[in-house]
């Protein structure tokens, strides 16, 4: 599979909303939602001048062909360490944007990726090969009754071999892994030594240790990779994002739902909070649930709001243990903060910073 293909999720030569009246890039839509979005003017307002095409850096590209907002540092460094042929690991928070990142990175490069995605039942030799037992009883054990999995396939392609979740597979997998990175060889049994050809990276993307389901990754696995770390996105950003995921034009909404998301990552009653999917759901939903009154569309209201935000974030955040755990009533304390006092939850809730020295 081509890299363009792994990443072609937006591959469309701009970035646009998808479903939507807006198909040019962000700097394209209507004044107030673009200043509403913010991020536009970081992430294409200024390549959009319509004779800068051939002068566009690399970042800009990226951003353009695969509707990246924001990003900018992160991207440089995702290009730096590939470009230095290391090995990459994006790690950071569920839905921070890792996979879309490494996938529009793979895709700039220009070569071919194979795609893993790790879970707990990943075995070795789902990811190295394996013999296919019928043809092994007629043939033997050799080449051509041997199918290279995705690792050697890289390897001896020269390939970016991108996995998705690593510290979801098992460790015994993460082993093959080391002398695969780090000496570009790999020892199949009945195959004998697998030689890496030039090109040869792997890109993985992983949650922290503290999320469910993920494992440790072993000290040597990480010492052969360079580390890149992705948090959340300011709310300018987030909005961006938000209004290119669901072409919503309501600017009310979308600063609403981007308020609640942002808000269950500050407020006390809430141990892990929502990532911008909950932001995407929440406008998608609310746009889909709204009513048309006989002047066109009506305005989202609360009641309307409430119940998007429900079925968007409820899956999405972890409540406190200790504080007696009701996601309505969590959800109502945000909505009083949020569309009754119409506060800016990053300002409201922000974290106290410390204390003057006297
Ligand atoms: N900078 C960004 N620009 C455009 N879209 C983004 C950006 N960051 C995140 N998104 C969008 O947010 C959603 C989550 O992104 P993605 O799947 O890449 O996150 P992730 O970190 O890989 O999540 P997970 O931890 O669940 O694997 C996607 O819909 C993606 O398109
Ligand atoms: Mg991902």
């Amino acid at each position: 599979m081509r890299a363009a293909e792994a990443g072609s999720r937006r591959s469309p030569p701009v970035a646009g909303p998808r479903g939507s009246p807006y198909h040019g890039p962000l700097s394209a839509l209507p004044g107030a939602l673009l200043t509403l979005a913010g991020a536009g003017r970081r992430s294409t307002a200024t390549t959009d001048t319509g004779d800068e095409g051939d002068e566009m850096t690399p970042i800009k590209q990226i951003q353009e062909r695969h509707g990246i907002v924001g990003r900018e540092d992160e991207l440089a460094t995702a290009i730096a360490v590939l470009g230095a042929g290391r090995h990459l690991l994006l790690e950071g928070p569920v839905g921070v944007g890792k996979t879309t990142v490494a996938l529009a990175v793979c895709s700039h490069l220009g070569r071919d990726t194979v795609r893993v995605d790790g879970d707990d039942r990943y075995s070795e030799s789902k990811l190295t090969g394996w013999f296919d037992p019928p043809l092994v009883l007629k043939q033997g054990y050799r080449e051509e009754t041997f199918f290279a999995g995705p690792l050697v396939d890289a390897m001896r392609g020269g390939k970016v071999l991108f996995i998705n979740e690593l510290n979801r597979m098992p460790e015994s997998v993460q082993n093959v892994l080391l002398p695969a990175l780090d000496e570009r060889l790999l020892q199949l049994p009945h195959i004998g030594e697998v030689r890496a050809a030039e090109g040869f990276q792997v890109v993985a993307t992983q949650n922290p240790v503290e999320y469910v389901a993920t494992g440790h990754l072993s000290e040597a696995l990480r010492d052969r990779f360079e580390h890149l770390a992705l948090d959340y996105q300011d709310a300018a950003e987030e909005t961006a994002i938000v209004v290119a995921e669901t072409g919503s034009d309501d600017a009310d909404l979308v600063r609403a739902a981007v308020r609640l998301t942002r808000a269950t990552r500050l407020h006390a009653r809430f141990r892990k909070g929502a990532s911008v999917r909950g932001a995407i759901a929440t406008v998608a939903i609310a746009e889909r649930l709204r009513g048309d009154g006989d002047g066109g569309r009506e305005p989202v209201g609360a009641e309307t709001l409430r119940r998007a935000a429900e079925a968007a974030l409820t899956t999405r955040v972890d409540l406190r243990d200790d504080i007696d755990a009701d996601f309505g009533v969590a959800l109502d304390e945000l909505f009083e903060l949020v569309v009754e006092r119409g506060e800016d939850p990053d300002v409201a809730l922000a974290p106290a910073g410390p204390l003057p020295k006297a």
